[in-house]
């Protein structure tokens, strides 16, 4: 369904250090038009020592997919990323009026790409990090999903991916669905709570980290 841009309502996101960003969201829409805990979950474990409180970001090349407002990647170009958004192409509008919505609290580079994840499209970019937020949902897109994360994913690729640990229907099959084939070519290592936000952070919410495995 595509994203109705005509009945939006903001959400703000602030950072630790009280740089606000205003992101919108789309009233009417598929899941794509909110932000979901698992992106502020992630966002905000992007603010954590571990990485320098975002200092770590600073020129990084960063690709966000499934990236739904963009939250999440736009966070990450305040920090002086390079960070490309993508997602299926009734996401690109709002993608792009949130980028054009908080200009001016980018310190890097930012730009919206359609990429669906049954496409073979290639990106130009090599990322540092991939981040993917809350699309361990769908039970037609796992495959696909983790055949994009291993085509766009470099040797030397961080690939943070935060969900929500669902229970209900086919959830935990679709999760371990996942997990089987990530494991096949990725190192797995959760990031664990005491690392994370002090109070962006939930039971039910994991980060995790996938390397490729040499
Ligand atoms: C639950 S939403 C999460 C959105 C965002 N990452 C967040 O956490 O706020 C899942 C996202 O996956 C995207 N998605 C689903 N199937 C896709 C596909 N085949 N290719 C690319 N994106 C897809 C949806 O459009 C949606 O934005």
């Amino acid at each position: 369904m595509a994203v109705n841009l005509e009945k939006l309502f903001p959400r703000e996101y602030v950072r630790n250090d009280g740089v606000t960003l205003n992101i919108y969201q789309a009233a009417i829409g598929d899941v794509g038009c909110v932000v979901w805990d698992a992106a502020l979950v992630l966002a905000k474990y992007l603010e954590s020592a571990d990485f320098l409180h975002g200092r770590l970001l600073q020129d990084k090349t960063v690709l966000e997919l499934g990236a739904g407002t963009g939250c999440l990647g736009i966070v990450a170009a305040t920090f002086g990323a390079k960070v490309c958004i993508t997602d299926l192409e009734s996401c690109l509008p709002l993608m792009q009026m949130n980028i054009g919505e908080n200009h001016e609290q980018i310190t890097g580079k930012i730009e919206a790409q359609i990429l669906d994840w049954n496409s073979h499209d290639t990106l130009t970019s090599r990322p540092d990090y991939i981040l993917i937020s809350d699309c361990i949902y769908y039970s037609e897109s796992v495959k696909p999903l983790v055949d994009t994360i291993n085509r766009l994913c470099e040797p030397h690729t961080i690939v943070l991916c935060s969900y929500e640990e669902r229970t209900s229907g086919n959830k935990p099959e679709l999760q371990r669905h996942f997990y089987e084939l990530i494991e096949a070519t990725f190192n797995v290592q959760e990031i664990p709570q005491n690392h994370q936000d002090d109070f962006y952070h939930s039971s039910d919410i994991h980060i995790m980290k996938f390397t490729k495995k040499s």
